[in-house]
Formats: structure tokens, sequence, C-alpha cells
């Protein structure tokens, strides 16, 4: 059999994350502290969990409509709108998807025509460029840096644009570099986008986690924007569920319709007792005013502070991040690239950190570390960088 010839070019060529190459040398290390896989440490709050095993108790083990749990659908245009002020009709504007990551191979597969050209800031997720490969497109990325927060400009997005471009992904609070953007600066976006048949794919899956009493802000909200934006969110992050594979799109009825008809074919619909659990978290929310987003999102700024604290003092300059849950300091003042810098640390000091290039070339320079880990591991992986660089 000459595989070469069997499979897909197209889909084959994608190279394996960047990420789980590490995490496999760690899973067989003793003593190594990890700081790199991005999922909550916190394990789903019980009546959750609780939920979903009541569900199951009362038989509820079939196929939900393809949309999701109509009570779900409703309660995420309540969240939607009193969270961001964006309003969705639960029974045409809002699909239950498997994951935020489901949203966006289906937001990518429902827009884009072999060639399209998709916008996607660099350094970000390591999603993107594979699914806008997996539906036939062409990645353009915009460039961003520390300077100037990470953020998409309107000057990088008009010289991003030309008459190929379908979509622009707006992946904000970022992972990894923990960017968020405000009303002015989406504002500005809006500018370049309005009037054109340019679609947003606004990955807000980090949407509860903006530190320092800024409020995330959906582009969707901004005039003229709700048309032409699909916004993607779930509840892996905000309600530590990354396991039960639950997340949301909302956008036009035109796109979502589309969308749903990959989602009927492909999935039938999102897991039935993830979708339960994911009903007693948002009606929880919203009852509590947010207690447990808040208990966690608490644990987190704590954590950041002090991350951004270590890393500057022993020596690998880090801007604040102001969303998510990464920091993203820079190596370069070691000499070393960031595949050097995470291999060496790995192997001489067991802590494990993610290579800045794993995120598109302007990540390299950089590593990522996530801080959704307990503070005891971030204490101990600091101790032990700080041991490092004082070696160099
Ligand atoms: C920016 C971003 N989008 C989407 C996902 C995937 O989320 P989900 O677990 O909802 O599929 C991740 C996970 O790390 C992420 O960082």
């Amino acid at each position: 059999m000459n595989y070469n010839e069997v499979l897909c070019r197209r889909v084959a060529a994608v190279p394996p994350s960047g990420i789980r190459k590490f995490f496999d040398i760690v899973s067989e290390m003793k003593d190594a502290v990890s700081l790199g896989v991005g999922e909550p440490d916190f394990t789903t709050p019980w009546r959750y969990s609780d939920a979903a095993i009541y569900s199951l108790k009362k038989g509820a083990t079939h196929y939900t409509s393809n949309w999701g749990l109509l009570e779900l659908r409703r309660l995420i245009a309540r969240y939607e709108a009193e969270r961001f002020q964006v309003e969705y009709d639960p029974a045409k504007e809002i699909l239950v998807t498997v994951g935020a990551s489901e949203g966006i191979d289906l937001a990518l597969r429902a827009l884009v025509e072999p060639g399209d050209e998709v916008l996607v800031p660099d350094p970000t997720y390591v999603s993107y460029a594979p699914g806008i490969a997996f539906a036939g497109g062409v990645c353009v990325t915009i460039p961003t840096t520390p300077e100037n927060g990470f953020i998409i400009t309107e000057e990088s997005l008009r010289a991003a644009v030309t008459p190929r471009t379908k979509a622009l992904i707006l992946p904000y609070p970022n992972n990894p570099t923990g960017g968020i953007m405000d009303r002015g600066q989406l504002e500005a976006i809006a500018r370049v986008l309005r009037g054109t048949n340019i679609m947003v794919i606004a990955d807000e899956i980090y949407s509860e986690l903006t530190y320092g009493g800024e409020r995330h802000v959906s582009i969707a909200s901004l005039p003229g924007m709700r048309e032409r934006t699909i916004c993607l969110n779930g509840f892996s992050k905000s309600f530590a569920m990354t396991g039960w594979r639950l997340g949301y799109a909302c956008g036009p009825r035109e796109v979502l319709a589309v969308m749903c008809r990959i989602h009927q074919y492909t999935m039938l619909c999102a897991p039935t007792p993830a979708q339960h659990a994911a009903v007693e978290a948002l009606k929880w929310a919203l009852e509590s005013d947010f207690e447990d987003v808040r208990r966690m999102f608490r644990e987190y700024d704590r954590r950041r502070r002090f991350m951004v604290e270590s890393l500057n003092r022993i020596g690998l300059p880090c801007h604040e991040p102001r969303g998510a849950f990464y920091v993203f300091p820079s190596v370069k003042a070691t000499g070393m690239t960031s595949q050097e810098f995470c291999e060496r640390l790995l192997r001489e000091k067991k802590v494990a950190v993610v290579p800045g290039d794993a995120f598109g070339e302007l990540g390299e320079g950089h590593v990522r570390m996530s801080y959704a880990t307990s503070m005891e591991n971030l204490v101990l992986a600091m101790q032990r960088t700080g041991e490092f660089m004082q070696s160099l």
C-alpha cells in the first residue's frame, strides 16, 4: 500500500501539535512539574456533575435535538444577552457543539471555499491554522507584538485583507499571549469590516477570564457586527469542564443553519449528559452571580500576579497578561531558541513549558506557561526555573 497516494495530501501535511510532543515526554518523567496543558486544574463543581448523573438516572441517555437541548440554548441566550449584550434566538441562532473546537471546525467549513484566505493573529492558539487547512483555505497571519499588547490593529488588519479574504479569526482573550481587546480596539476592527463580506469568527472561550477590572467585550455587540460575527464559546475553561466536551456557536441564522447541517451529519448532537451538566452550570451561574466562576477566577488572578512577578525577578521578561490563564515570557536574553530553552528546562530541571513557536512564527523567543495549575506547582516551577537561569 502506498499511503502517500492514499491519504489526502492537504490533511496529511498538517504537522502534529507542538504542545502535545512535550507532554508525552513529561508523562514518562518522574517529579516533573508541568505548566503545559491549558486546562483548569479545578474539578468540575459537583453540582454540575450531579445534574448529569441525575439526568442519566432519569433515563436521558438518548440523542437530543441536533441544535442541543432547548433549555440549554435558552440559558445560553440569556447568558449572552446579560453578559455581552448580544441577543440570539435560541431556536435558530444558537448551536450546542462538542467543545468550542467543533465550533471552530464548523465555522471554517461553513465559510471557506478552496483557496479562500482566513486571517489569524500570530502568535495564537494552535488549532486555527490546521482547521483552515482541513477546510481547504489559506491561513494568512497578522503580526502582533508585546509592544502593542498582542492585539490586531486597524492598520495590521487593512494590510492583511485581500479580495480573497473570507474571515478573520478573533481569539481574545488570547491563548497564549493573554492579550485582550477593549471596545475601542474592537471598534477599529469593525471599521475595516463593516460593509464587506468578511466574517468574524470570535473565539470567546476565555471571556470570563479578564483581569484588572476589565470586562470582555464581544465584537458582535458593536453596531453592524452581529450580522457578520460567529461567536464561539463553551464550558471548558470558565466552568472547568474540559472533559465534558461542550461548547456552542451563536450567529446569524443563515450561517448557523449551514453549520448545523455539517454538525447534523457528522456529530448528530453534543453529548447529552454534558448538556444536562451545562444546564445546571448556567442556571447556577445566573442565579448565584457566577459564584463558581468568580471563585476560580480569583485564584487564577492570584497565580497570574505571582507568575509575572517571579518571571521578571528571575530574568525572564514578562508582560502582564490581561486575560486567559497563560504567561508568555521572553527567553531571548538566554540566547536560546524557544525549543532549546524548553528542552533544556525539561531535561535539567524537570519543568515542562511550551515553546512559543508552537503558536506561530512570532511566538519564537517566548515560552508559554499555564497557571491553571496549583500554586504549589507554580512555586516549585518558578524555583526550578530560577535555578536554571542562574546556572546559565
Ligand atoms: C483559544 C481556544 N479555543 C478553543 C479551545 C478548545 O476549547 P474546547 O475545550 O471548548 O474545545 C482552546 C483550548 O485550549 C483554546 O485555548
